[in-house]
């Protein structure tokens, strides 16, 4: 089934499990200023992270990006899109491009600061926003971009970018002295990301740390067979961990009950605790002063942002493509590829996804067209 050419799908901000299509009228050439360009948006990915920037929308300003009449919001996506009608002069019609998307058959852009290999879409309503989210990259002049990895790219990188900057931000801080890392939510796959970076490079680095995941019952076997991790454990046996053991917690689920169990069961051996996800949208909160490290909040774009000034952004580059390639060859072994496309599909698919109902194993791909 196709999806009804000009539908956008928006969610209530206020209650997330409303959802539905909106009629969006389809623009031309006709209605592009000086300086524009029209995408026609492809194919875009969705995991939890999606659902993160929606139940976080309003406070992180993720439904800024692509706005519509209240109480709707778009859902921010990254993917593939072609230009179908330009008025910038360095952009062409037929140019395919890769960036943060709304759900919809298009998106107008005002092209800037264009360079060898991107622009950026410097509209009003986004110059507030992080840069990193504001650029569209030529995929003919992005030497990693193969054709038929776009279901990769878009679903994995994203996600393994906060991996590998977690990765560097930990060794920067030598592990904060800890023996081990625990990672909730350890079966998606920004955790996964993580995990493997840590164990592809553990014998380079020369430090033993036990990286331990923590997950769902229903989740155990998935992450056990992958072989990331040295440990996996269930949410309900925190308890069976050896309290003792200097102890890094880096959390995807956002659960403010899990957070505080591993809090009070390593208290003061738990030497840092990093605030990365909210997977577990719905169980957010929990208890203030917890024993152990203060949670802090580890925002991706600020910490490249600081690492491209000591590094430089080519160098930190480099050094992502070279965990990319051993990892996304990896990943591509076990992970299952499902297209949706069509109102009907697409709507399912997000619902699932909203509900946790998504087997890690699978990497759900939208089609807007
Ligand atoms: N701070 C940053 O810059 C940054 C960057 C990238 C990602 N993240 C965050 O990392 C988290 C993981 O994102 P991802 O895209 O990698 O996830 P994903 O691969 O889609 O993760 C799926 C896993 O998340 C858990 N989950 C998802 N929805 C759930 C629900 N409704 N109820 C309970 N558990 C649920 C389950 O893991 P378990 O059973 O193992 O709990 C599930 O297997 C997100 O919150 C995302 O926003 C943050």
């Amino acid at each position: 089934m196709s999806n009804s050419a000009g539908d956008c799908f928006v969610v209530n901000k206020n209650d997330l499990h409303d959802c539905q299509q909106l009629p969006q009228v389809l623009l031309n050439e006709a209605d592009l200023k000086e300086g524009e360009a029209l995408l026609a948006v492809d194919r875009v990915a969705f995991t939890a992270n999606n659902i993160t920037y929606a139940a976080l929308g309003s406070r992180f300003k993720y439904w800024d990006f692509f706005p519509v009449d209240a109480p709707w919001g778009q859902i921010p996506v990254w993917g593939f899109a072609e230009v179908v009608a330009s008025k910038h002069p360095q952009i062409s019609t037929g140019t395919r491009v890769y960036g943060y998307l709304p759900m919809a058959p298009q998106l107008k852009v005002q092209a800037g600061d264009l360079t060898d290999n991107a622009f950026t879409d410097i509209s009003s309503h986004r110059s507030h926003l992080a840069l990193a989210y504001n650029q569209y990259q030529f995929t003919d002049r992005d030497p990693a971009y193969r054709k038929e990895n776009e279901a990769l790219q878009m679903l994995l990188r994203p996600l393994l970018i906060t991996s590998f900057l977690l990765d560097d931000y930990l060794v920067e801080n030598n592990f904060f002295d800890a023996e081990q890392i625990i990672l909730t939510s350890a079966s998606s796959k920004t955790a996964l990301g993580l995990a493997f970076m840590l164990q592809h490079q553990r014998a380079k680095r020369g430090k033993s740390l036990t990286i331990t995941a923590l997950t769902s019952n229903s989740n155990l076997e998935f992450v056990r067979n992958l072989g990331y991790y040295d440990k996996v454990v269930s949410y309900d046996q925190i308890n069976e961990l050896d309290a003792d053991q200097a102890t890094v917690s880096v959390d995807f689920a956002g659960n403010g009950q899990v957070l505080g169990e591993v809090h009070k069961h390593f208290a003061e051996q738990l030497l840092f605790s990093s605030l990365v996800g909210a997977a577990h949208w719905d169980q957010r909160g929990g208890e203030k002063n917890l024993p152990g490290a203060t949670p802090q909040v580890f925002f991706a774009p600020g910490y490249w942002a600081e690492r491209a000034k000591v590094l430089g952004a080519a160098e930190l580059m480099t050094r992502f493509a070279m965990l990319w390639q051993p990892l996304a060859s990896s990943v591509s072994k076990w992970m299952e590829v499902t297209e949706l496309a069509g109102d009907q599909d697409i709507k399912q698919g997000y619902l699932d996804t909203l509900d946790g109902k998504i087997n890690p194993q699978q990497g759900i791909i939208m089609r807007m067209q």
